[in-house]
């Protein structure tokens, strides 16, 4: 039977291993956390090296410019989000898609198209013959919105940057833009992704030419299933895009490539928003 005495001292010595207890805890938390954020970082570092043997240097230039944004506090998006979602894939990519914003999952992981989108947009990338490896994935923004809303005008001036400077490192061919938000700011024009969706344009993005196709949103196509149909039918066409040769010099304004043959006019409604000038 034990006094009071040695009952304080009992708890006393349990309090202080539990004290022990939690300090270890919030330490390898930190630690976990800290590795998580690193393997996430070698995770898109990774796949920069993807097939990107000849290119060191613009691996790295694009390596950097992961590190510059994974600390940036351009806009106040920098306060609620869990990490950047810089972009993945490949650093020699012939083929860049650009959709909005991350959301949630894409937060959380720091990775694009992670979630119910991205699980569609990759088998999509399959059925065409493509893998996630081969091209480039990234957003608008690199941080989520709060709870998904639309990304507003501070946040796009501050991140467009970004996305000016991935295109330049990466040199893509085609530029598919995801969805309307994507389509409008790269396009400049305000034409629905409904009317404009499946037909490739000629752009200069970053100073360079470029085929933009613009698609549905994967995700829109999880909302309304009959879309799914026609992202796939729309995917289908990049691969003979991707081999098609861009015309030298392309015009600024937005054209279809009909246009660029000269067989259709130019979108009257183009380069009313231009993201790159
Ligand atoms: N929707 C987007 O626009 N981007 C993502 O990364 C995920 C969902």
């Amino acid at each position: 039977m034990s006094d009071g005495s040695t009952l304080q001292g009992g708890v006393a010595a349990r309090n202080e291993v539990y004290g022990r207890c939690l300090r270890a805890s919030k330490a390898a938390g930190a630690i976990r956390d800290r590795l998580y954020d690193s393997r996430a970082t070698m995770e898109v570092v990774d796949q920069m090296a993807e097939g990107s043997a000849a290119t060191g240097s613009r691996r790295d230039r694009l390596v950097d410019l992961y590190r510059e944004a994974a600390d940036c506090t351009r806009c106040p998006l920098a306060e609620t989000r869990t990490k950047v979602v810089f972009g993945s894939g490949n650093a020699d990519a012939d083929l860049m898609f650009v959709g909005e914003a991350p959301g949630a999952e894409e937060d959380r992981q720091g990775l694009p198209f992670v979630g119910r989108a991205g699980a569609l947009l990759t088998e999509l990338l399959g059925d065409v013959g493509l893998s996630r490896e081969e091209v480039w994935i990234c957003n608008v923004l690199k941080c989520r919105p709060p709870g998904n809303r639309d990304p507003q005008p501070l946040e796009v001036e501050s991140c467009s940057p970004y996305l000016e400077r991935q295109i330049q490192l990466i040199e893509p061919r085609v530029v598919a833009t995801l969805g309307n938000f994507a389509t409008r700011l790269l396009t400049g024009a305000r034409a629905p992704i409904s009317r404009v969706r499946g037909t490739p344009q000629v752009h200069t993005l970053a100073g360079r030419p470029v085929f933009l196709m613009p698609l549905f949103h994967p995700a829109a196509a999880l909302r309304t299933p009959s879309l799914v149909e026609t992202l796939r039918e729309d995917m289908a066409r990049l691969p003979d895009l991707l081999r098609e040769p861009l015309p030298e010099g392309a015009a600024r304004e937005s054209a279809t490539a009909a246009a660029i043959a000269g067989t259709a006019p130019a979108d009257p409604d183009a380069d009313q928003l231009g993201l790159f000038g």
